[in-house]
Parts: C-alpha cells; structure tokens; sequence
C-alpha cells in the first residue's frame, strides 16, 4: 500500500490507474479503524479496480469544545488493517495542506444540516461537506463509500453529491456492531469498563422502539422520542436527543409510515455515541391499527428503576407481540 501525502500526488496515482481501465473506490475516514471501517474498505475493495482510503483528522468539523485534540490514533495499526484489506493507496494529508491559513472557501448543505446533530455540534457539517468536497476533488473516485452509522453525514454528502453535480457514486454500507449490538465507533475507546457494558443499550433501545413504531403501537413522533429517553433513563448514559425523521429528507413526519429513521446522541461518560436505526413502517401499521389494549405498551409500562416493557427485543424483529417481553438496561 502506497502512502500520499498531498493531493497532487493521490490524484496522478488514481489517474494512471484510470488510463489502464480501473473503477475507483474511495473510503474516507478520520483513522483509529475498526471493523466498521474496514467493512467500508471491503466493499470498495470487491466493487473496484483501485482503492483508496485517506486518513485525517478534519479539524474543520470539531467544534472548539469536542474531543479534536485527544481524538483517538493508531497509525502504523490503521496502514496494517488497511493493508490486510488490500486498500491500494492511502492518502494521509497533513491539516495545514489542507486549509490554508486563510482558508475561506466552505460548503453548506441547509436544512439537511439542522435536525438531529446538527443542533448541537454548530459548523459540523459545513467541516463534513468541505472536507469530503476537498477528498473526492483530490482522489476522484467513481464510488465513494460511507457508513450508515453516521446517518446525517450520509445524507448531507448525497445532497452535496446531487447539488454539485459530482460524478460519483455514494454506496451507503450497513453500521457495524459489536456482538452486543453496540455501534462501532473509534470512540467507544473513551467508554470505563461499566460504561462499556451499559452501551448496548442505546441500541437496544432504538430496535426496541422501532419494533413498536413498526407495529403501530406508538403512532406519534413525540411519544417515539420520550420513548428513547425513558427506555435510557435512569442509565450510566445521557440522552442529547432522540428524534425520528423521514430517513430521506431528515424532515419531521406527521405520520409514522413510509422510511423513517429514528436517531439518537448519547453521552456515556465523555464519550458522545451516536446510533440510529432506519426502517420502514407499512402502511396497515402506520394506518393506525392498533391492537385493542395496547394503546402503547410503553406508555402503560412506565419506568421502574430504569425498566421498560416494550414489544421486541430487536429491531430486525417483526414486533409480534407474541415475542413480547421486557428488557432492563443494565
Ligand atoms: P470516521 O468517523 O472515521 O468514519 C469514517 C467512515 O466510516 C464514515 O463513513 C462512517 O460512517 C463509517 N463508519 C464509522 N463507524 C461505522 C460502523 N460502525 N459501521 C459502518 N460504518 C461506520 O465519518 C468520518 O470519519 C468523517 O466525518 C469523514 C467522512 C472521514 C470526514 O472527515
């Protein structure tokens, strides 16, 4: 694997592989790999002739009280997993040939940019939309892989994809996760050995309230985002926001039907997790048919001691209610 440094260089390694015929695949990532990562890189690496990964840090998309100074690296750990992965090229450039010192020139993607993320980490995705912009200028790609784990950021770069007219492809691969159902994350490194066992909550919760929205036992946005938060209550984590949105246009829906997604950012001592699960509910459900004496199993469970009754254990699951059962984070 050949490691580039600058864009000149990244872009005449991708061009001569271009004049022999080769389909490029680009994955980009801040590094500290884990197998999320690396399910991106082996995707690319079955889809195409030429594979690049590039490692950096953007410090254009930290806020100035987030976690850019102590942001977890490995780098001869990251060029081995990469190299195992078969990537080609990784371009690793350095911040200060990436922004300029009067850098000025940046990339917004309104509206998708508002709900969910962005009302907490302000510029976020202007430092997302900018950096990728600058990526796939210097690399080129036909295809562009990213994770559906950071599920805004997917929908932020198709619309910039679309609003631009950038000639690539955006493949979305699925979230990766722990045998416990715990997201994969380079950050999951700041989580204690507790908050690590309590973690897999967060999902577990998000596949829990899924499975009730999908069986229209919870019919309104509201109740699905008081849902999440009481299903996380009482817990080592703290909820910043649990919202359900159309999974396309990441607007508020009246209705629960059609793709949804339903989204959440959680604290866990320093770590900030995010996870999301994306679904689609049909409409006999979204219609309204719920069953008689479950006017939202969770509504009449209530929480005790962070407990919470709810209609499946995991998304994927059709909520049968049959299958019913309870489930306590731990
Ligand atoms: P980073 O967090 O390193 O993630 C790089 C890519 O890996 C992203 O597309 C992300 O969605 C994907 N990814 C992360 N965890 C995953 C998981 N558990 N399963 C599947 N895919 C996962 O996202 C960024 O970096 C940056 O914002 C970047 C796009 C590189 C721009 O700086």
């Amino acid at each position: 694997m050949k490691i580039v440094r600058t864009a000149v260089a990244v872009r005449t390694a991708v061009r001569a592989a271009r004049a022999r015929g080769e389909r490029i695949g680009f994955v980009p990532t801040m590094g500290f790999l884990h197998e999320g990562h690396l399910s991106l890189a082996r995707r690319a690496r079955g889809e195409n002739g030429l594979v690049v990964a590039s490692i950096f840090v953007n410090p254009l998309q930290f806020g100035p009280a987030e976690d850019f100074d102590g942001y977890p690296q490995a780098p001869r750990r990251d060029h081995a997993l990469l190299i195992r992965e078969g990537v080609d090229l990784c371009y690793e450039p350095r911040a200060d040939a990436v922004y300029a010192e009067d850098f000025s020139t940046l990339i917004v993607v309104n509206d998708l940019d508002e709900p969910l993320c962005g009302r907490f980490r302000s510029g976020h995705f202007i430092g997302v939309a900018t950096v990728v912009a600058k990526l796939l200028h210097a690399v080129e790609p036909d295809r562009l892989y990213l994770g559906a784990k950071d599920w805004q950021q997917s929908r932020v770069i198709t619309r910039m994809i679309r609003d631009l007219e950038l000639p690539v492809a955006l493949v979305v691969c699925p979230t990766v996760r722990e045998p416990d159902g715990l997201a994969m994350s380079s950050r999951n490194t700041y989580l204690t050995a507790q908050e690590r066992a309590w973690a897999p909550n967060i999902h577990r919760a998000l596949s829990a309230i899924a499975a009730e929205v999908r069986a229209g036992r919870l019919t309104r946005p509201g109740e699905v985002a008081t849902a999440v938060r009481r299903c996380l209550r009482g817990g080592l984590g703290r909820v910043q926001y649990a919202e359900i949105l159309d999974a396309e246009s990441l607007r508020p829906v009246d209705l629960l039907r059609g793709r949804l997604v339903l989204a959440t950012a959680c604290f866990v001592g320093k770590a900030r997790l995010i996870d999301n699960v994306v679904f689609t509910v049909p409409s006999r459900a979204a219609r309204g048919t719920r069953k008689a004496g479950a006017p939202g199993a969770l509504s009449k469970a209530g929480t005790t001691g962070g407990s919470v009754k709810v209609g499946a254990k995991r998304a994927p699951r059709q909520a049968d209610s049959a299958r019913s059962t309870t489930w306590r984070p731990r």
